[in-house]
């Protein structure tokens, strides 16, 4: 049996983590713009336009005007992709495949652009649209083949928990966007977060963790060390996976 099919509904959700917070108090608040040198703002302008997520009605209809074969073509989501270092290796590896990457901060915005004319990548579209918007009006129901979230913030306080992206309504949301079988990768630095996030998915009928037996998962194999991780390691701090499957149902 799996947890997919032995678990209560999320009505019990654990002690600590993402009960009774509605969708709305968003991780970002606004757009983050930051500094933005005169090159990416010209990045920005000139090439984000074409770059931007489509609004389509399916899976089918996306991956199609996109120039892809949606019986073939994987669809991948980063949520959170930084400077896109990540994101712009994964689109190299697999140029077959297409991916979506999300961020508010217009600076990483600019620097996934710099890599995606670096290394002349057709296989990523971008929205720069908090989640939770890009998830409920842009991403088709049950299109995605893996929703990465890497380090996202931790927001360490107490009273900033809920700020935090990993949410009970956040996966409601995020499973009726997954495919059955879908996979969703989390990693992150912070070991009350890794906690918080077990909690979070344990609780969750939508989603199942296969290796459940072990507390956390190893490093994905087409792993990517991001900006983020690099800092954690040389703060000496461990990185911790969890990978999870969208159930079947
Ligand atoms: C700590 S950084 C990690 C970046 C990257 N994944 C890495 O490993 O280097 C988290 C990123 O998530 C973005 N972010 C946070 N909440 C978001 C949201 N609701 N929608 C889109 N992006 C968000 C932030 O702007 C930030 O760049």
């Amino acid at each position: 049996m799996t947890h997919c099919d032995d678990q209560p509904p999320h009505d019990s959700p654990p002690e600590t983590a993402g009960k009774n917070h509605p969708v709305a108090p968003l991780t970002p608040r606004g757009r983050k713009k930051g500094k933005i040198g005169p090159q990416a703002q010209a990045r920005l302008e000139q090439m984000l336009p074409e770059l931007l997520l489509p609004r389509t009605a399916d899976r089918a209809g996306l991956l199609t005007s996109w120039g892809a074969d949606p019986e073939r073509a994987r669809l991948f989501l980063e949520i959170g992709f930084g400077n896109g270092h990540g994101l712009a290796t994964w689109a190299t590896r697999h140029p077959q495949d297409r991916f979506i990457g999300v961020e508010v901060f217009l600076g990483g915005v600019a620097g996934l652009l710099w890599r995606i004319q670096q290394a002349e990548l057709t296989n990523i579209r971008i929205s720069t649209q908090d989640v939770h918007v890009v998830l409920r009006e842009a991403i088709p129901s049950a299109s995605l083949d893996r929703v990465f979230i890497h380090f996202p913030d931790p927001w360490p306080k107490r009273g900033h928990h809920k700020r935090r992206l990993i949410q009970t309504e956040f996966l409601d949301l995020l499973a009726t966007r997954l495919r059955p079988g879908g996979q969703l990768s989390l990693a992150t630095d912070w070991p009350h977060y890794a906690q918080w996030m077990q909690e979070v998915l344990a609780g969750h009928e939508k989603f199942d963790r296969p290796e459940r037996s072990k507390p956390f998962d190893p490093e994905p194999e087409d792993w990517v060390e991001t900006r983020f991780q690099h800092k954690a390691l040389e703060a000496g701090r461990s990185v911790f996976h969890l990978l999870y499957t969208r159930c079947a149902t």
